[in-house]
C-alpha cells in the first residue's frame, strides 16, 4: 500500500520494509563487533521500540540481556519536551556497558533525560542506537553510535511508530502527507 490512513491523517510511504531490514542488520552486525565479550545490557525504549527492538536483537549474536522502559514525551504529531517515566529500569547497570534501543530521536530531550539517569548509576559505558534520527529537530547535542537512518523533519509512523496511539503495526515506515 503506498498511503495509508491513520486516524484523521494521511501517510505516504516513505521507507520501504527492505531498507529497514538491511539498516537493522548492518547496525547488528557493527554492534556483535563492537561489543564482542562485553556483555551488554540492551535497553529498550518503549512503546516506540518494540518492533526495532525485536528485529535488532534477532541479529545480535552476542551474550547479553534486554530489559525495557517506558517514557513519553510525544503528544499528538508535537513532542511536548517534558519527558514521564511510565516504567522504570529494572536491572543494576552499575558496571555494566549499556546499549539503548531507541526508535526514532527527534529534539533528543528524551535520549538527553536518560543519559542524565543512565549517568547516575555508573554504568561502564552508554552507548544509543536509533533506527531513525531527525537531524534537523536536534535541541541538544547527543553522540548516536549506531543510527540506521537519518530522515527529515517531518513526522512518521508505523513499524512501531504512533500517530496518536494508531500505525504501529506496519511493516514499512510512512511519512504524513
Ligand atoms: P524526542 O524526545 O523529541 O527526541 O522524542 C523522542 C520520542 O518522540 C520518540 O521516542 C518517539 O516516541 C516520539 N517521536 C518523535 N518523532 C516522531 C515521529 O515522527 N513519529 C512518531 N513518534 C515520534
Amino acid at each position: 500500500m503506498d498511503t495509508i490512513q491513520v486516524k484523521d491523517k494521511t501517510f505516504r510511504i516513505s521507507i520501504p520494509e527492505s531498507k529497514i531490514q538491511e539498516r537493522v542488520k548492518a547496525i547488528a552486525n557493527k554492534i556483535n563487533q563492537d561489543y564482542a565479550g562485553k556483555n551488554p545490557v540492551f535497553l529498550s525504549v518503549l512503546n516506540g521500540s518494540f518492533i526495532f527492538t525485536a528485529d535488532l536483537l534477532r541479529q545480535v549474536n552476542l551474550p547479553c540481556e534486554i530489559c525495557f522502559v517506558k517514557l513519553a514525551s510525544y503528544q499528538g504529531v508535537n513532542s511536548s519536551g517534558s519527558i514521564r517515566e511510565l516504567i522504570g529500569l529494572n536491572v543494576d547497570v552499575t558496571n555494566r556497558h549499556v546499549i539503548i534501543v531507541e526508535d526514532i530521536v527527534d529534539t533528543g530531550l528524551t535520549m538527553a533525560h536518560m543519559l542524565d539517569n543512565l549517568m547516575k548509576q555508573n554504568p561502564s559505558s552508554i552507548d544509543i542506537c536509533a533506527l531513525l534520527v531527525k537531524p534537523g529537530k536536534l535541541q541538544v547535542k547527543l553522540d548516536i553510535r549506531y543510527c540506521c537512518l537519518e530522515i527529515p523533519n517531518d513526522f512518521i509512523v508505523g513499524y512501531g511508530l504512533d500517530y496518536d496511539g494508531y500505525g504501529r503495526n506496519t511493516k514499512d515506515i510512512y511519512t504524513l502527507v
